[in-house]
């Protein structure tokens, strides 16, 4: 089979040798092509000396090199699509190969090739990229949920033409558990995550193809709750109502409780409770002492639990001759302090409850 092959060279030399003309060459091709999706280009193969051998535009299987599509012979166009066309310079033997609207699937290897013989020819090559903007893969991580103390590892993947960079953010430009407000690589791994980890990152891919892409990655760290009381010792006169505050942080949030003397408070004519969330891990608890009778002073206790554990934290309310405002006298204290500027102890009792009085009627 190969001394046939060299046979058949030889044979096809030694004709050109006594014919007196000259070996058939690939002169010019033209140089890597990087194209942008929809844009067109011109592929040139420039020969000399091809006389009636067939000249083709080949394109190379990118999965399978041994698979070939030839897309034009000579100056005719085979491959069936009109984003192709071919153009024939015979003064410079030039044959271009034109392709608009450039897809995807159009990078690849062409090859310009001059059939000799059944099996021998001469060829040449020019590399088609197509950049494409980036894709997030969707091995990416869509979100995690992890217990404070743990480890977590944030992954991205991504494509494109030129590969592209990840690199993450987090939003508002708040600082990465590895420091800093931006870090390069596709995992970002944060060792032992506590309560400021939690939040929003982000995983940008970008290759300066397009506007890049970004993926948003929720990271939710929970932990056990933890109380702080803002007034843990509070005075109120007999008949007056008063507000006991706890704040509570905790994830998932937690079943929060108000107890007195071992036993659980709920809505009645005595108490009132209510909770409000400023976020999914901060709720602010209070319980109403409603018209406070003698029995109602002492230790109250607000209790929080999740999955992770529990906290607690106390809250004396203890009798006052004085009404105290707020809640009794709602938020206006300007009469407090004219009266006491009016000056005599004696003078401010009145004038309070008269300020409280007026305040009740006058909502
Ligand atoms: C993620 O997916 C992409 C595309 O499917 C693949 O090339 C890459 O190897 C994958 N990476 C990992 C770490 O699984």
């Amino acid at each position: 089979m190969y001394w046939t092959r060299v046979a058949a060279v030889l044979v096809a030399q030694l004709l050109i040798i006594v014919t007196g003309q000259r070996f058939p060459t690939i002169s010019y091709i033209s140089q890597e092509k990087v194209i942008d999706i929809g844009g067109s280009i011109e592929l040139e193969c420039s020969v000399q000396y091809v006389r009636d051998f067939p000249v083709l535009w080949i394109k190379m299987d990118s999965v399978d090199p041994s698979r070939t599509i030839p897309l034009s012979t000579g100056s005719n166009l085979i491959v069936k699509d009109s984003r192709f066309s071919l153009r024939y310079d015979q003064a410079s033997s030039t044959y271009t190969l034109q392709i608009k609207d450039i897809q995807e699937n159009d990078a690849g290897k062409y090859q310009c090739q001059v059939l000799l013989t059944v099996t021998e020819k001469i060829s040449a090559d020019v590399a088609v990229s197509v950049r494409i903007p980036p894709i997030i893969f969707d091995n990416s991580t869509r979100s995690v949920v992890v217990s404070e103390g743990e480890g977590v590892k944030l992954e991205c993947y991504a494509g494109g033409y030129p590969a592209p960079t990840v690199s993450w953010r987090r939003e508002n430009y708040a600082v990465l558990p590895t420091g800093g407000s931006q870090y390069r690589g596709n995992i970002l791994t944060i060792p032992s995550v506590n309560k400021n980890d939690r939040g929003t990152y982000y995983c940008v891919a970008e290759n300066g193809v397009g506007k890049g892409k970004r993926r948003n990655i929720a990271v939710e760290v929970e932990f056990s709750p933890v109380i702080t009381v803002p007034r843990p010792r509070l005075g109120q006169a007999l008949q007056y109502d008063m507000d006991l505050e706890c704040h509570v942080i905790a994830y998932p949030p937690p079943a929060i409780t108000w107890w007195k003397d071992d036993v659980q408070l709920s809505n009645n004519q005595h108490y009132s409770i209510s909770h409000f969330a400023t976020a999914d891990e901060f709720t602010d608890t209070t319980l109403r002492i409603l018209t406070a009778e003698k029995r109602q002073y002492g230790q109250y206790y607000c209790k929080a639990a999740n999955k992770l554990g529990t906290d607690q934290a106390s809250v004396e309310l203890f009798e006052t001759v004085i009404p105290i405002c707020p809640p009794a006298c709602g938020q206006n204290l300007f009469s407090v302090s004219v009266a006491a500027s009016l000056g005599g102890a004696d003078i401010i009792l009145p004038v309070l409850l008269l300020a409280c009085m007026f305040r009740r009627i006058y909502y």
